[in-house]
């Protein structure tokens, strides 16, 4: 495993907020995280068309809004217009789409840890959305509660650009299967930790990144003989929509 730690997140990191028991991504999702004892949340990060840093993880509306339309093509003031919980459950209905500047209030209020992920859809600008999405997050939160990853190189080099000291600033590497270049690609970057999917992962692979320097985490881990099994390869923790399925100590271990 990486080395000591004290400021290391908890192994399990609430996917999206709590989103198997509340609309993803939304102020509801994190709040639920707090009260089911889930210290940190995964959330993701985009720009409205008018640069709106706004918490969402489709390039579309039509999944968590049931409108048609782009992200990309709104304004803060027709975002305000959306549903963002009604397509969970009507007990969300009105459950609106968040800032990033709300959610971030929020987590600072409730004191909790955060992985954000900077989401860059295809065609967009990842410059653009870290210069917005950065600054923020480094003001509202402690370096010790924040984790920012990215799929996306660029944004993450921009990352890195904007804020060189790695203890400053964590970085992790999203990989959906980590490339054989990834050791290289951890330390050109002063990494933190690397993110992968667990589907992909092979135990030689996991036990070789768990030796490293970078701190290994899976997501999405919803099975609790899944997620013993991670662990026994020496992953460090996962990212999971219902940690407390995985580990039903843990809202115990961490109240
Ligand atoms: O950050 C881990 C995970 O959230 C990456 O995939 O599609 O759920 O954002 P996705
Ligand atoms: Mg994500």
């Amino acid at each position: 495993e990486a080395e000591a730690d004290d400021h290391a997140p908890p192994a399990l990191i609430a996917h999206r907020g709590l989103s198997a028991h509340a609309p993803e991504n939304t102020l509801a999702a994190v709040q639920a995280a707090h009260e089911a004892g889930c210290g940190w949340v995964e959330l993701d990060v985009q720009l409205l068309g008018d640069g709106t840093p706004v918490i969402w993880h489709d390039s579309g509306l039509k999944r968590c809004a049931g409108v048609g339309g782009r992200l990309s093509r709104l304004d803060l003031a027709a975002a305000r217009r959306l549903d963002a919980g009604r397509w969970f459950s009507p007990a969300f209905a009105g459950e609106g789409m968040a800032t990033l500047d709300e959610m971030l209030a929020l987590i600072e209020r409730l004191g909790m840890g955060l992985n954000l992920e900077i989401k860059v859809g295809r065609g967009r600008d990842a410059e653009a959305l870290v210069a917005a999405a950065l600054p923020p997050t480094l003001q509202r939160l402690p370096s010790e509660r924040l984790i920012v990853s990215s799929f996306d190189i660029r944004a993450l080099r921009a990352l890195r650009g904007m804020q060189p000291d790695a203890r400053r600033l964590r970085l992790g590497l999203l990989y959906d299967r980590a490339p054989r270049t990834w050791l290289a690609q951890a330390e050109a970057l002063d990494a933190y930790s690397l993110h992968v999917d667990w589907h992909r992962l092979k135990p030689a692979l996991a036990r070789s990144i768990a030796a490293s320097p970078y701190r290994l985490l899976c997501y999405t881990v919803n099975e609790r003989n899944v997620y013993q099994r991670l662990r026994a390869w020496g992953v460090d923790g996962a990212i999971s929509d219902d940690p407390l399925r995985l580990d039903p100590e843990y809202a115990r271990l961490a109240s």
